[in-house]
């Protein structure tokens, strides 16, 4: 059998307990993992009691009242409290989501909270996302055309928009990349659900002039056909959006250039 060593401060330990004030009427209890790795200290989990009648009804709600009023160190990402910059992107209850678009009531039981999975921690729920980044920039991510600029906007027909639809939405949180399988284990060389969806998103641009470099630039055993259509990204996605579905459509782009 293989014997595997783990780093001295890979195993996560029982942590602080934080108990609600003896006021509180409705106490949740809240788990949430501590690490810092300029520390020595092992990874751990906090126990935070909170008092939901003095909390918004979000994950994020209870994460800003545990550091305004509880514990200071606690270490996360945050900006628009509404879904739309990606931020607060981590694991609770398992799965994938963003902390202020996930209501403490659709939780059952304690609320355990982890960072984004497969990725360097940072601190606390703070997760590495510089080579995440690196591969968005890779995808060129901008509209690439020969054309001279024209004088207003570069108008498109309302069907041309419309293949935008599903697209255009994606945050780069980072849900769907972080649960898929593919990603975990070859993220050094498979872009991953975030990265190709927002690379099909400009080849689906009729704006867009630079379609054959795109596509030659994914053709490589690892950087899409890593894709095992496992459909995790999918079921991720906090903005429901189906990366899985754009990759294919890269595949078919790639098949009917060939013929
Ligand atoms: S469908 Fe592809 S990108 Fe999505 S989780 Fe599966 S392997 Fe990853
Ligand atoms: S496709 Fe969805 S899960 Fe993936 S980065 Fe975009 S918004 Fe996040
Ligand atoms: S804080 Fe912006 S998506 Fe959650």
């Amino acid at each position: 059998m293989v014997q595997l060593t783990l780093p001295k401060n890979s195993r996560i330990v029982e942590g602080k307990h934080y108990p609600a004030s003896r006021s509180a009427n409705r106490v949740r209890r809240i788990l949430v993992y501590r690490y810092d790795p300029d520390s020595s200290e092992n990874p751990r989990i906090d126990r935070y009691d909170i008092d939901l009648d003095s909390c918004g009804p979000m994950v994020l709600d209870a994460l800003i009242a545990i550091k305004n009023e509880i514990d200071q160190t606690l270490t996360f990402r945050r900006s628009c409290r509404e879904g739309v910059c990606g931020s607060c992107a981590m694991n609770i209850d398992g799965s994938n989501t963003l902390a202020c678009t996930k209501s403490i009531f659709d939780i059952k039981g304690d609320i355990k909270i982890y960072p984004l999975p497969h990725l360097e921690v940072v601190k606390d729920l703070v997760p590495d996302l510089t080579h995440f980044y690196a591969q968005y920039a890779e995808i060129k991510p901008w509209l690439d055309t020969e054309t001279p600029r024209p004088e207003g906007e570069w108008k498109q027909s309302r069907e041309d928009r419309a293949k935008l639809d599903g697209l255009y939405e994606c945050i780069l949180c980072a849900c769907c990349s972080t649960s898929c399988p593919s990603y975990w284990w070859n993220s050094d060389r498979y872009l991953g659900p975030a990265a190709l969806i927002q690379a099909y998103r400009w080849l689906a641009d009729s704006r867009d002039e630079a379609t054959g470099g795109r596509l030659d630039d994914l053709e490589d055993p690892f950087r899409l056909y890593r894709c095992h259509t496992i459909m995790n990204c999918a079921q991720a996605c906090p903005k429901g959006l189906n990366p899985a579905k754009a990759i294919a459509k890269i595949k078919s782009m790639m098949l009917e250039r060939q013929i």
